[in-house]
């Protein structure tokens, strides 16, 4: 089983939404995941009830509360346990002991952020933090970071400047870009059974062309870890 992590110590920089965007792209590829619920907020036990509401659930993913240290262990060890090809832990902004033993145990760290430059500076300092922890505890994990909530206008020269300043990183190769689909996910569940269900109902298969977008974009980024991860 491979752990893939997303963090940032900022609030709002996407890191849940990226997360069941990157669970519904491995789902629709076959693979099991388990979803790590590391955010005392629990927005994705929220996200697994609302997809069973509207039959959008992936019985391939189930989701293990892991609040505390305690928690993530078992977590961690049952998930292991049933044969899991992956875990997406979802974190809560902020460091903690918790994240910091999540951080440590990840094969896969994503850092999401948008392009404004206070985003930015939190994004470089949560990237400079995790690399100092796993420096210090001589481990090697997989690090990247993910432009999220894009827009799909014309990039502004402040933007612009910001891709320069993150390009010096690991940056993943497609951004997620501001999308309906992706801020309807929480509520409508999971990317790729919502979108299923637009393409075969009449009336919804031009807005399923959207939907279609968003699935592409995230099957692009399941591609990208799995590839770095060797799998
Ligand atoms: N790519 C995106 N397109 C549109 N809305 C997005 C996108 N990513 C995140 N959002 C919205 O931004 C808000 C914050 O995102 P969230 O993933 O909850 O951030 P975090 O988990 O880092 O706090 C949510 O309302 C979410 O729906
Ligand atoms: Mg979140």
């Amino acid at each position: 089983m491979r752990l893939i992590t997303c963090c940032s110590f900022k609030g709002g920089a996407g890191k849940t939404t990226a997360l069941m965007g990157l669970c519904s792209a491995l789902a629709s590829g076959g693979r099991t995941v388990a979803l790590f619920e590391a955010d005392e907020n629990r927005p994705l036990s929220t996200w697994k009830e609302n997809a069973l509401r509207n039959d959008t659930w992936d019985e391939r993913c189930e989701v293990l509360v892991a609040d505390e240290l305690p928690a993530l262990e078992d977590a961690y060890e049952m998930a292991e346990r049933q044969g899991y090809d992956y875990a997406l832990a979802d974190t809560h902004g902020g460091s903690s002991e918790l994240n910091n033993t999540i951080i440590a145990s990840s094969d896969f760290l994503l850092v999401p952020t948008m392009l404004t430059p206070l985003d930015i500076d939190e994004a470089l300092a949560t990237y400079r933090y995790i690399i100092e922890l796993l420096l210090a505890e001589n481990l090697h994990s997989h690090t990247a970071i993910l432009q999220q909530r894009v827009s799909m206008g014309r990039i502004t020269a402040s933007q612009r400047s910001g891709i320069e300043l993150l390009s010096a990183l690991p940056l993943c190769d497609t951004p997620m870009f501001e999308r309906d689909a992706f801020a309807a996910m929480k509520k409508r569940g999971m990317l790729h059974r919502t979108l299923a269900g637009m393409e075969t109902s009449p009336g919804l298969r031009l807005p399923a062309r959207n939907y279609r977008k968003a699935m592409d974009e995230m099957i692009a980024l399941g591609r990208y870890v799995e590839t770095a991860l060797g799998a």
